[in-house]
């Protein structure tokens, strides 16, 4: 079995980090999401991936290389616009060939692997499998409704009135006859060429579509708030780890990982929290489900619930909460009158001042 991860496509939800990088590099407890998933389809037994890759390519290429570090095979599919992940499947075809594969969107984030879901793949019958979840929204997912057997019976993508609240996850497994389904479909109203359409063509024409439900944590990255929710959720379980130096005037409560090189002095670390390689933390607060990434510097600051990515500093600031903070970004604290608010913020950013 092969796997095609999908990193092309733009991160509209996700900018203004997404006008420079690619929103699966967002770090997750100072790790890319798509390094879960690329480490999902190792532990699967899947050693042959396929990587879409769009106007982000360089960037995506960069951080995986030839996939040797995680034990893979990649090959590097471009497309040149994002036309819709049934697009994806279709320019894959020659990589794909006739084996079945493991079709994982690069900005989902699964807990918990594939393992059983190829296994139960690999044992049935089936054509194609794919991955429900309930959802409180699910007018912004692909939405599946079954019949009294849990059949499916529609695949509707984002439906403005949706049948059901169950939304499909990004992680699909099909056989070889997909190719002949993304032939056959036509670009949707939002001109992309969708899946949910390949795959109810599948239906239509009596191929074995078979519907699991997710049973661990899973999450569609491309918004902070979900972002935060994952970097939460890995750091629950993160091993405590002091590699950096911490000092006596500092004081560590919970999961506290402080990475290579990192210096905390005088500070207050209540974790889970991780703190990136070579970063330094001086008297300031960092609490709960905060993730700062490398060479960041954090001094005379309060920070909880976050993620920085890499070379930023935060200077003065009382509280920063709830925030993603992207990479080379300074946060200062103002001096002298008048008191204003000065700032200097690309496009597409959001900011929100309390004072
Ligand atoms: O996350 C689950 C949802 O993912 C499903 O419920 C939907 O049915 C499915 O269409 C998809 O919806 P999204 O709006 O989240 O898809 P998005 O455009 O974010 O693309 C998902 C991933 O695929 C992302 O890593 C970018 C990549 N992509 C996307 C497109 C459209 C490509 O590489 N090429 C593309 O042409």
């Amino acid at each position: 079995m092969k796997a095609l991860v999908l990193a092309g496509g733009k991160g509209t939800r996700l900018r203004p980090l997404t006008h420079t990088s690619a929103k699966q590099l967002v770090p997750v407890a100072n790790k890319p999401v798509l390094f879960y998933g690329l480490e999902a389809l190792r532990d699967a037994g899947i050693t042959s991936v396929g990587i879409i890759v769009g106007d982000t390519a360089h960037e995506v290429r960069e951080a995986v290389g030839d996939g040797a570090k995680f034990g893979l095979d990649i090959t590097y599919i471009p497309q040149q616009a994002p036309l819709g992940l049934a697009h994806c499947v279709l320019i894959a075809e020659e990589f794909l060939a006739d084996e079945p594969f493991v079709m994982y969107l690069g900005d989902n984030f699964l807990v918990g692997g594939i393992t059983s879901l190829v296994d139960a793949f690999r044992a049935a019958d089936h054509d194609a499998q794919i991955l429900l979840t309930k959802v409180a929204e699910p007018q912004f997912y692909g939405v599946a409704e079954l019949g009294s057997d849990g059949e499916i019976v529609g695949l509707e993508e984002k439906p403005e009135h949706p049948r059901s609240d169950l939304a499909i996850v990004g992680v699909y497994i099909f056989s070889p006859v997909i190719h002949a389904a993304v032939r056959s479909i036509t670009p949707s109203a939002r001109g992309e060429l969708e899946i949910t359409d390949a795959i109810t063509w599948l239906i239509d024409k009596g191929y074995r579509v078979h519907s699991h439900f997710v049973s661990g944590y899973w999450k569609d990255t491309g918004r902070l708030q979900d972002m935060l929710e994952c970097n939460r959720i890995i750091l629950e379980q993160i091993e405590p780890d002091i590699s950096g130096t911490v000092d006596g005037r500092s004081e560590i409560t919970g999961r506290v990982v402080v990475e290579r090189g990192a210096v905390v002095e005088d500070s207050v670390l209540r974790g889970p929290i991780v703190i990136g390689a070579d970063s330094k933390i001086t008297s300031s607060y960092v609490g709960p489900f905060t993730s700062i990434g490398a060479r960041c510097e954090v001094a005379n600051t309060e920070i909880e619930y976050s993620i920085v990515l890499d070379s930023s500093s935060i200077r003065g600031v009382s509280r920063i909460g709830h925030s993603l903070i992207g990479r080379n970004v300074e946060v200062n604290r103002a001096e002298g009158m008048p008191n204003t608010h000065e700032l200097m913020v690309g496009d597409h950013s959001k900011i929100q001042v309390r004072s």
